[in-house]
């Protein structure tokens, strides 16, 4: 089974990731948990270029074709190989992130986008994906919260220093973008405390575990 995770900065992924992690460890399910971008070696360079703050004057095409670059490298090297193993794969963002940041959030054209996605994830879709979703004024707060603790703030704060009109945008884009395809992508309310969060996406799991 593959899932992935989705949503604007703050709503919690990494935590709800982790819960999940042990939720599937109780249930001896083999797992994998990998992120976008990042998730191969050549991944992890391209990880460098797309979040540093020196990477401020890429335009929206080159910061298009490195994350479908990133994805490409990651569902070769990384995802099907797993999935072939029978593991659970969990991706923190996947090509849903391209369509919505890069569509929704800069402007390129979403439908456009899906079918470069095609290419870069080569029949590799998720069974199932998660859109945690929040009001940007508190996932932003989180983020900048988690950055400071972390010492994040300097080397990878691109995407935290935009606009809260873009995360704006970004937030009704992952809603519209869900609409359109409600039979894979499931909306969970990610305002209420981690547990609850939780509870929601253990549902949806669990339902994704039992099928055929
Ligand atoms: P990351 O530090 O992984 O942030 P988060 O904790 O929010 O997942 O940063 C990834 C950033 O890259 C995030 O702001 C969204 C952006 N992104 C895109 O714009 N397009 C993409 O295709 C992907 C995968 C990520």
């Amino acid at each position: 089974m593959f899932l992935t995770f989705e949503g604007i900065e703050g709503t919690g992924k990494s935590t709800q990731i982790r819960m999940l992690v042990n939720y599937l460890e109780q249930r001896g399910k083999e797992h994998l948990v990998t992120l976008e971008p990042g998730g191969s070696r050549i991944g992890r360079e391209l990880r460098r270029m797309l979040l540093h703050l020196e990477s401020r004057d890429i335009t929206p095409e080159t910061e298009l074709f490195l994350y479908l670059a990133d994805r490409a490298q990651h569902v070769a090297q990384v995802i099907r190989p797993a999935l072939a193993r029978g593991k659970v794969v969990i991706s923190d963002r996947f090509a849903d992130s391209t369509v919505v940041y890069q569509g929704y959030g800069r402007g390129l054209e979403p439908r456009l986008l899906h079918q470069l996605n095609e290419v870069a994830v080569a029949g590799c879709w998720p069974h199932a994906t998660i859109l945690l979703d929040i009001e940007p004024e508190s996932g932003l707060n989180r983020a900048m919260a988690r950055n400071l603790r972390e010492g994040k703030a300097v080397e990878e704060g691109r995407f935290e220093a935009e606009s809260l009109e873009f995360h704006r945008r970004v937030r009704e884009g992952y809603l519209t973008w869900a609409s359109l395809h409600q039979q894979r992508i499931h909306v969970v309310d990610a305002a209420p405390g981690p547990d609850e969060v939780f509870e929601s996406i253990r549902t949806i799991v669990d339902r994704l575990l039992a099928r055929p």
